[in-house]
């Protein structure tokens, strides 16, 4: 099962594991991380999901695309690596992956 650290504006960091198949976000929600509000429930329309993939994870993650990459578009606080966690999907090479908490979250 991939676990996934969360690293908190303040430096925290916390790790979950969560089933290949899920989400970020959904491993994020059903441990109470700080930061992932998640308001459309993943439907990839609300952007409260936001976070920075690590840089040194960011190449097997992937890029946003489509309506998700259009979305970051007017995200507060996004950056180069942002994507929406409800789009990223576990795999078991994704284990390990680490993502930031911007600072700046939206609404
Ligand atoms: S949960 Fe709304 S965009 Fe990801």
């Amino acid at each position: 099962m991939p676990t996934v650290v969360f690293v908190q504006p303040d430096g925290r960091r916390e790790a979950h594991a969560a089933p290949a198949g899920h989400t970020v976000m959904d491993c994020a929600v059903d441990n109470g991380v700080a930061g992932i509000r998640a308001q459309c429930g993943g439907g990839c329309t609300c952007s409260t999901c936001h976070a920075v993939v690590d840089a040194r994870w960011f190449a097997q993650v992937g890029a946003a695309q489509g309506d998700e990459h259009d979305i970051l578009e007017f995200t507060p606080g996004r950056e180069g690596h942002s994507r929406l966690t409800c789009q990223i999907v576990l795999r078991d090479d994704l284990d390990g992956l680490i993502v930031h908490l911007p600072s700046l979250s939206p609404g």
